[in-house]
């Protein structure tokens, strides 16, 4: 077993979208703002938005029971499960409890991560982490968010931007050579923060501060002038780490804030438009479900295959940002 390395191998990506549909027209006769102007700075066309009775953690045993039937696998197979959310159904217990109990299971440990839009990518580092260490075996990674119950509904600046949804991942420790020179599975995460950036984006509520929930608050432009040059860092991080160059990248799936920022990371890398998976006209900005809505619409659409290679990035409040690179 000496020559032998565990690495955490993707079983399966699962997701859920709430019926109801809002479209930028039906937002456009309750704000001053168009479908145009939306459009032309967001790339957002539609999102989804949950009804009274689903909550984050109904999302994410959605997405997770999709995930679980995909990988051919039950609740009884995962040991630990790790939900991404900045909008969880209470206080506490944390929503990856609820999960916990709504797959039935009463085995294993579950934790949330907080780091809003970068959550999913934070998750996955954990993961990673605690099936290296030998800590857990078979990981359910969801990202899960309802951000309708934080959105300020009559600021057209924020808006316009935020929509509900849940993703959910498999990965599963299985051990390959260490002489490999191909092993699939994650290669390389890292993550980063600073926290100077806290009050362009923020909630402004909290248990501690005001005893309520609170509303979204971004100073977008301020946000939208940083990403790109945030997230190039973190992928350059990924890269040099999993000795790749970014030519060999098969899939960009970074979270689905903005297109423009989207296409300016591409545009920073050379990779063509059609290596970039897209899901922000569908699905607006579901924060730490974004990344994992994507990965499972472009597993929907046979874009990703068998040892492509697989680039996850986000940037989010905090701020936080990070990525994470897969050999699928
Ligand atoms: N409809 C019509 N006009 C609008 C709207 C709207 N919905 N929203 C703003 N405007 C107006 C503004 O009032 C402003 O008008 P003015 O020039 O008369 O003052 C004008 O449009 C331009 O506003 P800007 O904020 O400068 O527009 P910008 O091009 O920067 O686009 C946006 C705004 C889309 C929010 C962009 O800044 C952005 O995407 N920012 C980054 C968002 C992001 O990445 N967030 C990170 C993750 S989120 C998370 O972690 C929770």
């Amino acid at each position: 077993m000496v020559n032998q390395r565990i690495f955490s191998q993707v079983q399966a990506v699962g997701s859920y979208l709430p019926e109801q549909i809002l479209t930028n027209q039906d937002l456009a006769e309750k704000l001053d703002t168009s479908d145009e102007w939306i459009q032309k700075r967001t790339g957002i066309k539609k999102r989804h938005i949950a009804q009274e009775n689903e909550y984050t953690s109904t999302l994410a045993i959605n997405a997770a029971k999709d995930a679980l039937a995909k990988a051919n696998m039950t609740a009884d197979d995962i040991d630990l499960i790790i939900v991404a959310t900045a909008t969880p159904d209470h206080t506490f217990p944390s929503t990856a409890s609820q999960v916990q109990h709504g797959l039935g299971m009463s085995h294993g440990a579950a934790f949330d991560v907080q780091a809003v839009c970068t959550g999913f990518v934070y998750a996955t580092s954990v993961a990673d982490a605690m099936i290296r260490s030998s800590q857990a075996k078979s990981v359910l990674v969801i990202g899960a968010e309802t951000f309708s119950n934080i959105v300020d509904w009559e600021d057209r600046g924020t808006a316009v931007l935020f929509g509900d949804g849940a993703g959910a991942m498999i990965l599963k420790a299985v051990e390959q050579d260490i002489e490999d020179p191909n092993p699939r599975g994650i290669l390389a995460n890292y993550l980063r923060s600073d926290g100077q950036h806290k009050d362009k984006l923020y909630v402004d509520g909290g248990v501690s501060t005001t005893q309520s929930t609170g509303k979204l608050r971004m100073l977008g432009s301020d946000v939208f002038k940083l990403a790109v040059r945030l997230g190039s860092e973190v992928i350059d991080h990924v890269l040099e780490a999993s000795h790749l160059q970014a030519s060999d990248v098969d899939w960009l799936v970074p979270h689905q804030a903005n297109q423009r920022i989207i296409s300016a990371i591409a545009k920073h890398y050379g990779m063509p438009m059609e290596k970039v998976v897209l899901t922000v006209s569908d699905h607006a900005n579901t924060s730490a479900a974004s990344v994992p809505l994507a990965l499972a619409a472009a597993i929907a659409e046979n874009k990703i295959k068998k040892d492509d290679i697989v680039l996850l990035e986000a940037m989010g409040g905090g701020f936080t940002w990070g990525a994470s690179i897969i050999r699928w």
